[in-house]
């Protein structure tokens, strides 16, 4: 049975009787937070995927028992996220993890009723895949659900260690994750990657593992600093990754800019960078490069922006946006800001597929299953 399949079979959807069951539902609800310390509604998109799992235990009246982390500093509290969620659902917060509240307000919960706990990242155990913060949670619950896809390529406790303690399923969203994604992987359509963002980390499994079966690789953003400087192109003040490529950058499949923004809003030819410049989008005529390659695609799996959106270089990742939701090709994309490109140009509808996951997403692809599905499925066979 493949991944796919051994994950829908082990979906929450296949447990019949729900009703007064505790359930501690696993969802990644990180987000970056605005300034005033609330949740920005275009930033909501990872909480809103969270919905349909809570929403399909709620009509069956189990008592869900949410759990999630928010950012990477132990002391960030999930109450702003509480608050935004709470919006949408009649929501309980237990603010601390004390013994005494956590059990009498779980072992008191009305069916079809909904608390959520503090980030969990303020326990050192939690990513040690140490389950001992969550003993006393667990020992209360019937069942437990992974819907967090985005963070289960972590060998942590809430998606690891606890899938040992309790009878463990997938949620509809995580099922949701792997089927698209693994669709993605089709070797037998022509598929396109590509590749933007500052750091090459996984992306270079991920292009190395891809290379022998996609026709191409478009590669911009700060990545595609490193094979134009390994092409012997003078990439001047630039950004570049210091990862080793030569084993790939002569692989004509591997599609680099010919022109580029620079640091003064300019677009100059990628042979004209001076030693000050600093590439920081792709030009115009490398957008038409890109969009003619993808307008031929059936598939393009996109992660990174083309430009270093953070600081306003928009326009190459805006116009990739725009080349994928009028192609017919099956695109999946992942990544946080590429997530907001998509999601900033009000083209969610023309994507088949958001991924939450930024690194999962990657990790998934290059290896077919992450640490936390592996432990599910081996804990629960
Ligand atoms: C993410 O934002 O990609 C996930 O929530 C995982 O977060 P992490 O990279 O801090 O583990």
């Amino acid at each position: 049975m493949n991944i796919v399949e051994q994950v829908k079979n082990r979906s929450i959807a296949t447990v019949d009787d729900l009703k007064g069951k505790k359930v501690i539902v696993r969802i990644d609800v990180n987000t970056s937070l605005g300034e005033n310390g609330t949740v920005d509604p275009g930033e909501d998109w990872r909480i809103l995927k969270s919905y349909r799992t809570i929403e399909y235990l709620l009509e069956r009246e189990a008592c869900v028992i949410l759990i999630s982390h928010i950012g990477r500093d132990p002391e960030e509290s999930l109450k702003p996220v509480y608050e935004y969620m709470k919006e949408h659902f009649t929501l309980g917060f237990i603010p601390h993890w004390d013994a005494q509240v956590l059990e009498h307000t779980i072992e008191n919960m009305q069916h079809g009723s909904v608390v959520m706990l503090e980030n969990v990242r303020q326990f050192d155990e939690e990513k040690n895949n140490n389950l001992d913060y969550l003993n006393n949670v667990i020992a209360m619950a019937d069942y437990y659900v992974n819907d967090a896809f985005s963070v289960s390529h972590r060998n942590h406790a809430s998606v690891s260690a606890i899938t040992e303690m309790l009878p463990s399923y997938f949620g509809l969203q995580f099922a949701d994750e792997v089927t698209h994604v693994a669709k993605a992987l089709d070797p037998s359509k022509k598929s396109v990657l590509l590749l933007g963002g500052a750091k090459f980390g996984t992306k270079i499994d991920l292009l190395e593992k891809l290379l022998p079966q996609i026709e191409y690789a478009l590669v911009g953003g700060a990545l595609a600093n490193v094979f134009l400087d390994a092409r012997g192109i003078d990439v001047g003040a630039s950004f570049k990754d210091d990862v080793d490529i030569s084993h790939m950058v002569e692989n004509p499949k591997i599609v680099l800019p010919i022109d580029a923004v620079d640091q003064h809003g300019d677009i100059i030819s990628v042979d004209e960078v001076r030693k000050e410049d600093m590439i920081l989008d792709i030009g115009h005529a490398t957008e038409k490069v890109f969009e003619k390659i993808i307008d031929q695609a059936e598939i393009v799996v996109w992660n990174g922006p083309m430009g270093k959106y953070e600081d306003g270089y928009v326009s190459g990742s805006v116009a990739m946006a725009d080349a994928l939701s009028k192609s017919k090709a099956f695109s999946v994309t992942g990544g946080g800001d590429t997530a907001t490109v998509i999601l900033e140009e009000d083209l969610v509808d023309d994507f088949d597929f958001i991924s939450t996951g930024g690194g999962a997403m990657l990790d998934f692809m290059v290896d077919g299953t992450l640490p936390a599905i592996d432990a599910l499925l081996k804990n629960n066979s």
